[in-house]
Protein backbone atom coordinates (compact mmCIF):
# COMPACT_ATOMS: atom_id res chain seq x y z
CA UNK A 1 0.00 0.00 0.00
CA UNK A 2 1.55 3.27 -0.75
CA UNK A 3 1.93 5.78 1.72
CA UNK A 4 1.22 9.34 1.19
CA UNK A 5 2.70 12.10 3.93
CA UNK A 6 1.07 15.73 4.71
CA UNK A 7 1.06 17.84 7.39
CA UNK A 8 -2.51 17.72 9.29
CA UNK A 9 -3.45 20.51 11.68
CA UNK A 10 0.60 21.33 11.61
CA UNK A 11 1.34 17.48 12.45
CA UNK A 12 3.57 15.62 10.25
CA UNK A 13 1.93 12.83 8.79
CA UNK A 14 1.99 10.02 7.20
CA UNK A 15 -0.80 7.41 6.16
CA UNK A 16 -0.82 3.89 3.98
CA UNK A 17 -3.88 4.11 2.00
CA UNK A 18 -5.16 3.85 -1.39
CA UNK A 19 -4.08 7.26 -3.17
CA UNK A 20 -7.94 7.86 -4.95
CA UNK A 21 -9.54 7.16 -1.71
CA UNK A 22 -11.08 10.63 -1.01
CA UNK A 23 -9.72 13.11 1.63
CA UNK A 24 -12.73 12.99 3.41
CA UNK A 25 -12.91 9.30 4.11
CA UNK A 26 -9.25 9.15 5.29
CA UNK A 27 -9.61 12.33 7.50
CA UNK A 28 -13.44 11.00 8.96
CA UNK A 29 -12.30 7.00 9.04
CA UNK A 30 -8.75 6.78 10.10
CA UNK A 31 -7.78 9.84 11.71
CA UNK A 32 -11.52 10.14 13.52
CA UNK A 33 -11.92 13.65 12.55
CA UNK A 34 -15.53 13.74 12.26
CA UNK A 35 -16.00 17.80 12.13
CA UNK A 36 -15.84 17.43 8.43
CA UNK A 37 -19.59 16.70 7.20
CA UNK A 38 -20.90 14.64 4.78
CA UNK A 39 -23.21 16.39 2.69
CA UNK A 40 -23.43 15.83 -0.96
CA UNK A 41 -20.35 13.65 -1.62
CA UNK A 42 -19.71 15.71 -4.97
CA UNK A 43 -18.04 19.04 -4.26
CA UNK A 44 -21.71 21.00 -4.30
CA UNK A 45 -22.32 21.97 -0.87
CA UNK A 46 -19.06 22.61 1.11
CA UNK A 47 -20.01 20.67 4.47
CA UNK A 48 -16.80 18.89 4.15
CA UNK A 49 -14.46 21.98 3.41
CA UNK A 50 -10.78 21.53 4.80
CA UNK A 51 -7.89 24.25 4.11
CA UNK A 52 -5.51 23.00 1.81
CA UNK A 53 -2.40 25.58 2.19
CA UNK A 54 -4.52 28.54 1.78
CA UNK A 55 -7.55 27.67 -0.02
CA UNK A 56 -10.85 26.00 0.83
CA UNK A 57 -11.71 22.46 -1.04
CA UNK A 58 -14.52 20.10 -0.96
CA UNK A 59 -12.53 16.89 1.17
CA UNK A 60 -15.15 14.71 -0.59
CA UNK A 61 -14.18 15.44 -4.11
CA UNK A 62 -10.50 15.73 -3.10
CA UNK A 63 -8.50 12.23 -3.57
CA UNK A 64 -5.39 11.58 -0.83
CA UNK A 65 -2.76 11.88 -3.65
CA UNK A 66 -3.51 15.01 -4.34
CA UNK A 67 -2.50 16.69 -0.85
CA UNK A 68 1.09 15.15 -1.11
CA UNK A 69 3.51 17.86 0.54
CA UNK A 70 0.56 19.85 1.55
CA UNK A 71 -0.58 21.49 5.18
CA UNK A 72 -4.21 20.74 5.44
CA UNK A 73 -6.11 22.51 7.97
CA UNK A 74 -9.50 20.86 9.40
CA UNK A 75 -11.75 22.78 11.85
CA UNK A 76 -10.44 20.46 14.78
CA UNK A 77 -7.51 23.01 13.95
CA UNK A 78 -8.68 25.86 13.53
CA UNK A 79 -9.52 26.54 17.63
CA UNK A 80 -10.45 24.72 20.19
CA UNK A 81 -12.66 24.89 23.16
CA UNK A 82 -10.29 26.66 25.55
CA UNK A 83 -9.24 28.50 22.62
CA UNK A 84 -11.46 29.36 19.94
CA UNK A 85 -10.78 31.45 16.67
CA UNK A 86 -11.79 34.49 15.98
CA UNK A 87 -14.62 33.08 13.87
CA UNK A 88 -16.19 30.85 16.31
CA UNK A 89 -16.61 33.47 18.94
CA UNK A 90 -18.06 35.99 16.20
CA UNK A 91 -20.39 32.98 15.07
CA UNK A 92 -21.51 32.36 18.03
CA UNK A 93 -21.94 36.11 19.19
CA UNK A 94 -23.77 36.92 15.99
CA UNK A 95 -26.23 33.51 16.67
CA UNK A 96 -24.93 32.62 13.56
CA UNK A 97 -25.79 28.98 13.06
CA UNK A 98 -28.73 26.91 13.43
CA UNK A 99 -28.86 22.68 13.03
CA UNK A 100 -24.98 23.97 12.20
CA UNK A 101 -24.49 20.51 10.03
CA UNK A 102 -23.08 23.25 7.58
CA UNK A 103 -20.86 25.46 9.80
CA UNK A 104 -17.96 23.05 9.81
CA UNK A 105 -17.48 23.95 6.18
CA UNK A 106 -17.99 27.66 6.40
CA UNK A 107 -15.70 28.38 8.88
CA UNK A 108 -13.28 26.70 7.00
CA UNK A 109 -14.05 28.59 4.00
CA UNK A 110 -14.35 31.97 5.93
CA UNK A 111 -10.96 30.90 7.39
CA UNK A 112 -9.27 30.83 3.85
CA UNK A 113 -10.50 33.44 2.82
CA UNK A 114 -8.92 35.29 6.02
CA UNK A 115 -5.79 33.90 5.48
CA UNK A 116 -5.64 35.83 1.86
CA UNK A 117 -7.57 38.85 2.54
CA UNK A 118 -7.93 40.19 6.28
CA UNK A 119 -10.43 42.94 5.58
CA UNK A 120 -13.07 41.43 3.09
CA UNK A 121 -16.15 43.18 1.97
CA UNK A 122 -19.34 41.64 2.53
CA UNK A 123 -19.51 40.86 -0.88
CA UNK A 124 -16.18 39.35 -1.20
CA UNK A 125 -17.67 37.04 1.70
CA UNK A 126 -20.88 36.28 0.27
CA UNK A 127 -18.17 34.98 -2.79
CA UNK A 128 -16.12 33.13 -0.62
CA UNK A 129 -18.76 30.90 0.73
CA UNK A 130 -20.56 30.88 -2.69
CA UNK A 131 -19.62 27.03 -2.60
CA UNK A 132 -21.38 26.45 1.06
CA UNK A 133 -24.26 25.82 1.16
CA UNK A 134 -26.84 26.38 4.09
CA UNK A 135 -30.43 24.86 4.60
CA UNK A 136 -30.96 26.67 7.46
CA UNK A 137 -30.55 29.91 5.94
CA UNK A 138 -28.04 31.51 7.80
CA UNK A 139 -25.99 33.03 5.15
CA UNK A 140 -26.63 36.79 6.36
CA UNK A 141 -25.81 36.39 9.77
CA UNK A 142 -22.91 34.24 8.68
CA UNK A 143 -21.50 37.36 6.74
CA UNK A 144 -22.06 39.40 9.79
CA UNK A 145 -20.21 36.62 11.92
CA UNK A 146 -17.26 37.00 9.68
CA UNK A 147 -16.71 41.05 9.15
CA UNK A 148 -16.73 40.81 13.27
CA UNK A 149 -14.43 38.26 13.25
CA UNK A 150 -12.25 40.34 10.49
CA UNK A 151 -12.39 43.47 12.73
CA UNK A 152 -11.60 41.35 16.46
CA UNK A 153 -8.35 39.92 14.20
CA UNK A 154 -7.56 43.50 13.17
CA UNK A 155 -8.01 44.65 16.66
CA UNK A 156 -5.19 42.24 18.21
S1 LIG B 1 -19.93 16.69 1.02
FE1 LIG B 1 -18.23 17.55 0.03
S2 LIG B 1 -19.01 19.22 -1.08
FE2 LIG B 1 -20.77 18.27 -0.26
S1 LIG C 1 -27.10 26.04 10.02
FE1 LIG C 1 -28.29 24.36 9.32
S2 LIG C 1 -27.55 23.93 7.32
FE2 LIG C 1 -26.54 25.74 7.92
Amino acid sequence: MPSVRFRLNGVETDIEAGPDRSLLEILRGSFGMTGSHFGCGAGECGACNVIVDDRAVAACNTPLWSVADKDITTIEGLGSLEQPHPLQRAFIAEQALQCGYCVSGILMSAAALLKRNSTPTSREIKEALDGNLCRCGSHNRMVRAVLRAADAMAAG
